[in-house]
C-alpha cells in the first residue's frame, strides 16, 4: 500500500491536509521524515508516526507455496482448482507457473511487489529443475548462455544451464532465467529440439524451496524473507 492511500483512505485525510502534514515534517516512517507520499508501506516493515503518534499500519500477506501439479496459477477459474482456492484471504500469485509445473510459488496481496518482481528490469533469478527427453550437451549450455531465440523470433536474455545428468533418452538439468515469458523454459528447450517432461521451480530470487513444504503446502514468509523480496523489487523499508 502506498503512503498516500493509507493517509487518504484509512486515516480519511483530505489531499490538502495530507500535503500540509508532509510539508511540515509531521510524518515519520521508521524515524525518517517522509517527503514522498507515494512510498510503499507495510506494517511488517514500517513504523509510521504522525506528530509522534504511532499509527496502526496494514500488514500485507506474503506466502511461499510448493505448488503441486494440477493447480492453476490464477485467482479463479470456472472449471479447475486454483492456487488461490487454497487460501481464505484475498491474495494472488507473483508471476505464474504452468498447470503441470510444480514448485515454489509466491503469493501476496501487495500490488506493488507483485507488479515489480516479475518485470525483467529487476532481473530476479528464477531457478528450475528440469527433465528433457534427450541428450543435453555443452552445445545447449552455450546456446542458453548466448540467449535463445524462440521459433517466431522472440529473443530470451542469456540463461544458465547446468547439466546434472545427461543420457541419450533423458537428461536432467538446472536452468536459471531472469525473465518470465509465457512457457519460457519449455519453449527454450523446444528451440534446441528437446521436450520438457518435468519442470519444478526450486528458487525465486533469494528464496529457495525447502524440504519443509510438501506439494500443496504453504507457509507465511518471515520478516527477513519479506525484506529480501522488497530489496529485489527496489522497494524501501
Ligand atoms: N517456464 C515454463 O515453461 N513453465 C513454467 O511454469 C515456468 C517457466
Amino acid at each position: 500500500m502506498r503512503l498516500y492511500q493509507y493517509l487518504l483512505f484509512e486515516k480519511k485525510l483530505s489531499k490538502n491536509s495530507m500535503r500540509r502534514l508532509i510539508r511540515s515534517n509531521a510524518i515519520r516512517l521508521n524515524d525518517q521524515i517522509v517527503t514522498d507520499e507515494a512510498i510503499e508501506i507495510d506494517g511488517w516493515l514500517h513504523q509510521l508516526m504522525i506528530y509522534d503518534e504511532p499509527c496502526q499500519l496494514i500488514r500485507h500477506s506474503y506466502y511461499m507455496m510448493n505448488k503441486p501439479k494440477g493447480l492453476i496459477s490464477a485467482t479463479e477459474d470456472k472449471k479447475l482448482p486454483t492456487v488461490c482456492d487454497q487460501f481464505s484471504e484475498k491474495i494472488w500469485p507473483i508471476g505464474r507457473l504452468d498447470r503441470n509445473t510444480e514448485g515454489l510459488l509466491l503469493l501476496t496481496d501487495n500490488g506493488q511487489l507483485s507488479f515489480r518482481l516479475p518485470l525483467p528490469k529487476y532481473k530476479v533469478e528464477k531457478v528450475y529443475r528440469v527433465k528433457v527427453n534427450g541428450l543435453l550437451t555443452a552445445n545447449e549450455v552455450e546456446q542458453f548462455a548466448r540467449g535463445i531465440e524462440f521459433y517466431g523470433g522472440i529473443y530470451c536474455a542469456p540463461a544458465k544451464l547446468e547439466i546434472i545428468d545427461a543420457n541419450q533418452n533423458e537428461s536432467e538439468a538446472r536452468v536459471t532465467i531472469t525473465e518470465g515469458k509465457f512457457h519460457q523454459v519449455k519453449k527454450m528447450f523446444l528451440a534446441v529440439n528437446l521436450y520438457v517432461t518435468y519442470l519444478q521451480r526450486i528458487q525465486y530470487g533469494p528464496l529457495k524451496l525447502g524440504y519443509d513444504l510438501q506439494p500443496g503446502e504453504f507457509r507465511a514468509l518471515s520478516i527477513d524473507e519479506i525484506k529480501m523480496l522488497w530489496d529485489c523489487a527496489q522497494l524501501q523499508y
